[in-house]
């Protein structure tokens, strides 16, 4: 995710310090890197993709000139990772320099507002439109920190900015609104930054701005405004005791954790797509006759729940397929009515690219959902989404997998409504639930954060775990399953909760842990059979189902209550948080790294 830093010093030259910000931003993940700096009534600008050190070098971004400056990590959103998309970006004459983070939703139409004002653009990023946006206020002859205020107010989406022109040279104007900006002061200038390592080494003095609040940044300090009213905000300073490695995972004690805690808002991310890939993609998975969800690992199960998606709610036949075997199983059949879809967080994973290859040679239509802007596999699909995830440190994916299924929900109920093979109110009603799932992903984790951690003491030795769903749920299963495996290297199995029957079912003796996956719905009912059955060999029972379920809660020994009212087509998204926090807290307490596990890789691109 991109980072931002911005800096106004009382003396000497600021870019050292863009640079040693930057640098402490690098575990954010980008692929370019600016800064744009002031000094004599002149905005310079330089800018590249590539490493943080080697762009600085090339381009001698250090001797840079001026005491005012803000500087840019890209992680790309809109446009490829290159120089011309890289921030800062400017405006027509090159007198407004603008870094963001965050996507701007709108952005398309106030391109074109803008563009039939007369405004050239150089970029395909959303961001641009800000630079512009300002010109075009300061047009109206008022300054420039009334200009930024009046431009946010134009912007719907999330957005952390930071903003500098000659004409205003001694301040940063900074912003955020769902993306996050905190603001240093010390004594040598005021700073901010996406985050706080970013500034500790020049201070630990910091204000959290908060959604839809403005700061202007000068050499003795700042000011806060609310952006709709542009009245002032008073917030009190703190102190930040924290070291910088701990600053970097924001106080969490594993990148894993923070990015468990970090889901309702990535989730928010992917429920803010452009309307016009959700469109085009549904569109043309409306013209298959036939889907194939293609993926690895923690994709593949995000595929598994969303076949239930696709088939039963827009009645589109959906085969998901493991990569590796997609060729061998499907190969000849998979033609010109067939539409793949692959689901990759890197958009790199060598399997994944194999089976679209073929899949492309025999003419169907291939399309990707990614979180890699730029990756291998956006440029050969004929359209594709980018969940908006934000970089993804941990190895085993955890808020990657919850983003694919908002995006994959997405699709497959507007692909519902295009058929309308079900009613328009339960359209409207699963609609108007998914909007809700953030919340209930933040309810969650407020309710178990901290007892899962108790919960896995009493599991601590146990030597198998079985992981138990019916319906969408035995993709929650096998997922609950796969971060268990990774992260602790407990033996374990998982298996739709109907076929536990035909053959797993002989490892189950007294006090082997099951963990049932039972949100309420259609499948309820026949989990309660299931769960006898393991009960009658003297299985121990650990259920996550709906608060207040007291049939299940009866049969359980121990119970994960999850908040009323979430459907059950979407509850893979919240239904896996606990099974994510019980592996990570197995591994933590076994003495692990679950933030590396031993023998897997981030992205796997060999065959
Ligand atoms: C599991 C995990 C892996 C990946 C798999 C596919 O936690 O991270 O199983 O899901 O290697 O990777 P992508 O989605 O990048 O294709």
């Amino acid at each position: 995710m991109c980072g931002i830093f911005g800096c106004v010093l009382k003396d000497g030259k600021v870019a050292p310090l863009i640079h040693g910000g930057l640098k402490r931003l690098e575990y954010r993940g980008y692929d370019s890197v600016g800064f744009a700096t002031i000094d004599s009534g002149v905005l310079h600008v330089r800018k590249d993709s590539g490493k943080i050190d080697d762009v600085v070098d090339r381009l001698q971004m250090t001797e840079m000139p001026g005491s005012i400056g803000v500087g840019h990590t890209r992680w790309a959103t809109h446009g490829a990772p290159m120089m011309v998309n890289a921030h800062p970006h400017t405006d027509c004459e090159g007198r407004v320099a603008v870094v963001h983070n965050g996507v701007i939703e709108n952005f398309l139409e106030l391109k074109e507002e803008l563009i039939n004002k007369g405004h050239n653009f150089a970029s395909r990023t959303d961001t641009e439109v800000i630079a512009h946006l300002i010109e075009e206020e300061m047009r109206g002859d008022i300054e420039l920190g009334e200009a930024v205020l009046k431009s946010l107010r134009h912007l719907e989406g999330s957005y952390a900015v930071a903003v500098i022109s000659p004409s205003d040279p001694g301040r940063v104007y900074c912003a955020r609104n769902e993306s996050p900006l905190v603001v240093g002061v010390s004594e040598q200038g005021t700073f901010c930054a996406s985050d706080v390592p970013a500034m500790l080494p020049y201070t630990n003095r910091v204000v959290y701005l908060r959604n839809g609040e403005f700061a202007t940044l000068g050499r003795e300090g700042f000011e806060i405004k609310r952006i709709q009213d542009g009245s002032v905000v008073e917030r009190e300073i703190k102190e930040v005791t924290w070291t910088l490695e701990m600053a970097e995972k924001q106080g969490y004690s594993h990148f894993m954790l923070k990015e468990i805690y970090e889901q309702p808002m990535t989730l928010r991310n992917a429920l803010r797509l452009q309307r016009q890939y959700l469109d085009l993609l549904t569109a043309f998975l409306d013209r298959g006759k036939e889907l194939f969800l293609i993926a690895a690992g923690t994709s593949h199960y995000a595929c598994v729940a969303a076949s239930y998606m696709f088939s039963k709610l827009a009645r589109l036949t959906t085969y998901p397929v493991v990569s590796s075997e997609f060729v061998e199983q499907y190969g000849s059949s998979v033609g010109i009515d067939s539409v793949v879809l692959s689901v990759s967080q890197s958009g790199e994973t060598y399997d994944t690219l194999k089976a679209i290859d073929h899949a492309r040679m025999r003419a169907a239509t291939v399309l990707g959902v990614t979180n890699t802007v730029g990756s291998t596999l956006t440029r050969v699909s004929r359209a594709y989404i980018v969940q908006q995830s934000g970089p993804e440190i941990g190895v085993a994916a955890t808020k990657t997998f919850t983003a694919q299924l908002m995006v994959l929900s997405q699709l497959a109920l507007r692909l519902a409504r295009m058929r309308g093979k079900i009613s328009q109110d339960e359209v409207d009603d699963l609609e108007e639930k998914m909007q809700m799932i953030p919340d209930f992903v933040d309810k969650v984790l407020g309710m178990h954060g901290e007892g899962i951690a108790k919960l896995v003491q009493k599991y601590s030795g146990e030597r198998l775990f079985v992981y138990l769903g019916r319906g969408i749920s035995a993709a929650t299963a096998l997922e609950g399953r796969l971060k268990l495996l990774e992260l602790t290297y407990v033996p374990s199995l998982a298996y739709p909760a109907g076929e536990s029957k035909h053959g797993p079912i002989s490892v189950v003796e007294e006090g082997v842990p099951v963990v049932f996956i039972c949100p309420r719905g259609e499948t309820r009912k026949d989990i309660v059979g299931s769960i006898m059955e393991m009960k009658a060999r003297g299985a121990r029972i650990v259920s996550v189902c709906e608060e207040g379920d007291v049939d299940i809660i009866g049969l359980s020994d121990d119970v994960v209550e999850m908040p009323a009212g979430i459907p059950e087509m979407l509850s893979p998204i919240p239904y896996i948080v606990p099974l994510q926090l019980f592996a990570y807290h197995l591994a933590v307490q076994k003495g692990l790294d679950p933030d590396m596990p031993r023998n897997l890789a981030k992205s796997v691109t060999v065959p």
